[in-house]
């Protein structure tokens, strides 16, 4: 299958020239939009959306509808994997996920196995085949999966918003359980990722949430040196080009050079580190991805326009390799109407102009000194 037509954010991510600096949001499709929510009441709940590749094809092309995004993300969950390998996942309204069947005993992790992604998640690779097939040539599609780390803390932990005490336990007392624990799943992911691709996924996206709750050391053991390994294994080379990976681990700042030598195309950014700095530290070994606080989103408009050209300028003219994005999750209390803001303002600030108005007057072509034009 070809390119899209707009194909800036694959091009950024490759640190190619743009016509402007593509961006997307992570989650965004999801509660903030009240089509979301109807659609969601309608199916019953988030899982139902999830399983449903039509219902999650409609979803994931909402925010679509509504704002120029660079790219669509294939509406899911990193959870999905650990559901397949049978954990039995549920939401449980205003908990967030859980998981039935948490690897507490030594015999659950040791009987652990990858399943077979075209079987057990048949769902997510139906539903990135239709998004593709809807999408048409008009932007690329993103597909993802959770880091192993992040995948175990919930696997062990059993729900979210816990402290980390069975999964730091298991690290310290058990490095060699955890090991193992994050090789199968490593195994599961590469499968899940190699499906996602050969389904039409234009470019790939590693979640590692919880990374950061980890000592440089373990971070490096335990989660940075199994995200090499899952990108060592994925069939990035296709024949439309190079479907690239970004790397995300929240809280990673400290270890960037690290991450970006890991062998991923970007590394996505939360909002503790300064992009311009960052892009310094990292030279032209990958793309940046990142990196407004989501909640910048719940001032008023103006705020957020001036919030977004800092992080503009902060990665600075002159640069490629830039994606837009926030540092996290955008909050589902955020206004609808404060995205069509940032995405006009990130849009205009440094846009190719067109031919007409090179001609009317601007002979350099090139007014707020794009760096990036081809
Ligand atoms: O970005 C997108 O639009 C694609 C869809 C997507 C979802 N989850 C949908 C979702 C993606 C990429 C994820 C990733 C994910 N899921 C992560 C990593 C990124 C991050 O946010 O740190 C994690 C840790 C999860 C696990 C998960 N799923 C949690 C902790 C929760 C509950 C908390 C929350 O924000 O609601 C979910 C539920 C979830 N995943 C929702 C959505 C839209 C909300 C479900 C609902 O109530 O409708």
């Amino acid at each position: 299958m070809a390119r899209p037509r707009n194909d800036n954010f694959l091009r950024a991510l490759l640190r190619q020239p743009t016509d402007h600096t593509p961006i997307w949001m992570m989650r965004q499709a999801g509660r903030y939009l009240p089509e979301y929510r109807a659609l969601r009441r309608r199916a019953g709940g988030f899982l139902d959306l999830c399983r449903n590749p039509a219902l999650a094809c409609e979803v994931t092309l909402q925010p679509l509808a509504r704002y120029d995004l660079d790219a669509a993300i294939i509406f899911s969950d990193i959870l999905t994997v650990p559901d397949a390998m049978g954990l039995g996942l549920y939401f449980s309204e205003g908990e967030g996920p859980r998981f039935e069947r948490p690897l507490r005993e030594e015999r659950d992790i040791l009987r652990l196995t990858v399943p077979d992604p075209y079987d057990r998640l048949r769902y997510v690779t139906d539903a990135i085949a239709q998004v593709r097939r809807a999408l048409g040539d008009r932007v690329p599609l993103i597909g993802f999966a959770g880091s192993p780390y992040t995948l175990a803390c919930y696997m062990v932990e059993g729900a979210s918003g816990s402290d980390y005490r069975h999964i730091k336990t298991l690290l310290y007392a058990r490095p060699d359980l955890l090991h193992h624990l994050l090789a199968v799943t490593s195994e599961a992911v590469t499968a899940c990722l190699n499906a996602q691709i050969e389904a039409g996924a234009q470019a790939l996206m590693l979640f590692d949430t919880w990374g950061g709750s980890l000592s440089t050391a373990a971070y490096r053991a335990f989660s940075l040196a199994y995200l090499q390994r899952i990108i060592a294994g994925l069939k990035c080379e296709q024949k439309d080009g190079r479907v690239p990976v970004i790397v995300f681990t929240k809280g990673g700042g400290l270890w960037l050079e690290d991450i970006a030598a890991c062998g991923c195309d970007a590394v996505s950014l939360d909002w503790t580190i300064d992009l311009g700095e960052a892009r310094r530290r990292v030279g032209d070994k990958v793309a940046l991805q990142g990196n407004l606080d989501p909640n910048v989103l719940f001032a008023p408009p103006a705020v957020v326009a001036a919030e977004a050209i800092k992080v503009l300028d902060c990665y600075g003219a002159g640069h490629t390799g830039h994606v837009f994005n926030l540092g996290h999750g955008i909050s589902q209390y955020t206004p609808p109407e404060n995205i069509a803001v940032l995405v006009e303002t990130v849009h205009a600030y440094r846009r190719k102009p067109l031919l007409s108005e090179n001609k009317a007057g601007n002979p350099a072509g090139n007014p707020a000194g794009h760096p990036e034009m081809a």
